[in-house]
């Protein structure tokens, strides 16, 4: 039913991938090596998580060859910047132990909160993302944690496109105008923390609809992801946890439990957007 979603340069994104953030202590490798053990395949890290080497050692000892994989790292706040986005990709490579990236994204739309020069910056970071993806070293190429202004304003000044957006999304916090802004421009949205950090598993009402299908809530989360036409990227430390979250197919969500599911209280972890003001309204 969605085996992958094609983004807007032809490429396809598998459907769920595994997110490595916080897997970097001694455990990280064997962590990631379950997860391949589990089934996954394409695998979310970022040059701030501490995991791109994890993930390379995870996969040498699987033995699973590295077309069979999709990988995603990030260009990380302090590596923004024309000549250093650059420098960075090829350090991210270098670390990972591969020639090439699925897809590389900015990681956060500013390098601290209040930067006032961010357009600038954001335009010359794209800049050299553009010309790693001529170079024929990453197959798509986008953004992350960025709000519509922030890819309005990489869309007038680009020659390519983001072709992806990767924000926290869940029940608990659905960004609507960053998804519906996306959809618009045609540029796929992915789900980081889409079971909310686990903070949403004891939700009374996510419990009652995920009991109706017979599903767990961290199921009924990742489908729900899915059925918005948004990539979740969970993440667990255990084999059974890391199966559940893949065995998400076997039911649909009705269209009033999406209203239900849809219009739950907000509170994400905006405290952690070091430009959230403007997504109520403040513009920059
Ligand atoms: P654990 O590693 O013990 O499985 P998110 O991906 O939304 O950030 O959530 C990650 C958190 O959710 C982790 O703490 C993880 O704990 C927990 N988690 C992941 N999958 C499940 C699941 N299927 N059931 C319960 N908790 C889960």
């Amino acid at each position: 039913m969605y085996d992958a979603f094609q983004l807007n340069n032809g490429v396809e994104n598998p459907c769920i991938g595994f997110g490595t953030f916080k897997a970097a202590d001694s455990k990280s490798a064997e962590i990631i090596r379950t997860a391949i053990d589990a089934g996954y395949r394409y695998f979310d890290t970022a040059s701030f998580y501490g995991t791109e080497g994890y993930l390379a050692e995870a996969i040498k000892a699987s033995g699973i060859k590295r077309e069979e994989l999709f990988i995603t790292s990030k260009a990380w706040k302090t590596e923004m910047g024309y000549e250093n986005v650059k420098k960075a990709f090829e350090k991210t490579l270098e670390t990972l132990e591969t020639d090439y990236l699925d897809m590389y994204l900015i990681h956060w739309p500013l390098p601290e909160e209040g930067y006032k020069d961010w357009k600038r910056l954001d335009i010359e970071t794209w800049r050299g993302m553009e010309e790693i993806y001529r170079s024929g070293r990453v197959r798509a190429i986008g953004v992350s944690n960025f709000l519509p202004h922030h890819i309005e304003n990489i869309l007038q000044n680009c020659e390519i496109r983001p072709a992806v957006d990767q924000i926290e999304f869940h029940p608990g916090y659905t960004q609507e105008m960053t998804v519906q802004y996306c959809k618009e421009k045609n540029i796929q949205v992915q789900a980081w923390s889409p079971i909310g950090r686990s903070a949403l598993l004891n939700h009374e009402m996510l419990m009652e609809i995920a009991d109706s299908y017979g599903v767990s809530v961290a199921q009924l989360c990742i489908h729900y992801a899915l059925q918005r036409g948004i990539i979740p990227l969970p993440k667990s430390s255990t084999i059974e946890r890391m199966k559940q979250n893949q065995d998400v197919f076997g039911f649909e969500i009705s269209k009033e439990d999406m209203y239900r599911i849809g219009t739950m209280a907000q509170a994400g972890w905006s405290g952690l957007h070091p430009d959230f003001g403007s997504i109520r309204g403040a513009s920059k």
